[in-house]
């Protein structure tokens, strides 16, 4: 088992990337915290994996990250991973975009990759071990149409994810974003939902993949677990594109 006796917080684990990679590292012996904000979806991971503790906040809020991190620590005495899966997309352009719902984006996606790195990084530096993943999307590389607030907070992830890589790379930390293509989840059906031509909008993309297919939760799950297991121990700083060919094609 190839995280046998490691602990790993992961947000987002209700819903999923973060359920599927939630059910792969319970698998795989990791000791779970569970993190979102949708309790009934918390309770049908913690269903699946069997034992974890599970935590319902908002991820971009600091004092639940630092309350998180304690309780993981003060359980189990160390932290070995934190994957931030927790994120959400509201559709628009800079023009047709609420500031609002602008800063609602970047709390969530940037917040909740920085405040739990944040959180976690003490803890880790402390151990001189530690993988935190994080995840950004294909689309902060190839860019896209009508979603401008997503795609400018996974450009920022990604850009996060290297300066955290760099500034503790010397004491055993490795920091590494997955850049998904586009893959069938409860989010992707909202965001082909949000268009009038749903159908149409959902076959473009499918077929704007080299493989001409959505990726499926636990295939980026797999990915995860590499960057978790001590199989990626010399990889830190990089986006791994896990895309079908997307940004090949
Ligand atoms: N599905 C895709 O095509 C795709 C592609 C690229 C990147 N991603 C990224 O992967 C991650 C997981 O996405 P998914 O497709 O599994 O989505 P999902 O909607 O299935 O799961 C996301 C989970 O995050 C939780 N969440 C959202 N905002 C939160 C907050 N403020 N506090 C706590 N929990 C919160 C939701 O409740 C949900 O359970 C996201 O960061 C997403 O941007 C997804």
């Amino acid at each position: 088992m190839r995280l046998q006796g490691r602990t790993a917080i992961i947000t987002g684990a209700g819903s999923g990337i973060g359920r599927a990679s939630a059910n792969l590292f319970a698998e795989e012996g990791a000791h779970l915290a569970l993190v979102d904000r949708d309790a009934a979806g918390l309770e049908e991971t913690l269903r699946l994996v069997g034992e974890a503790t599970t935590h319902v906040g908002d991820v971009g809020d600091a004092a639940f990250a630092e309350t998180v991190v304690s309780d993981v620590v003060s359980r189990h005495g160390r932290l070995d991973i934190l994957m931030t899966a927790a994120g959400f997309s509201v559709g628009g352009t800079v023009l047709t975009t609420d500031p609002d719902d602008w800063d609602a984006v970047f709390r969530t996606n940037v917040g909740g990759t920085w405040l739990w790195a944040r959180a976690a990084v003490p803890q880790m530096q402390r151990q001189n071990s530690g993988s935190i993943i994080t995840l950004a999307s294909q689309l902060a590389i190839a860019g896209g149409k009508g979603n401008s607030a997503y795609i400018a907070a996974k450009g920022a992830i990604v850009s996060l994810t290297r300066t955290i890589a760099v500034d503790f790379a010397t004491d055993g930390i490795r920091v590494n974003a997955i850049a998904p293509g586009a893959i069938d989840t409860p989010m992707l059906r909202r965001s082909f939902a949000r268009h009038g031509n749903a159908d149409e909008v959902r076959e473009a993309s499918r077929n704007r993949h080299a493989m001409k297919r959505f990726g499926v939760a636990e295939e980026i799950a797999q990915t995860a677990l590499h960057l978790a297991s001590d199989a990626s121990s010399f990889t830190t700083g990089t986006v791994m594109v896990v895309d079908g060919g997307w940004l090949a094609a």
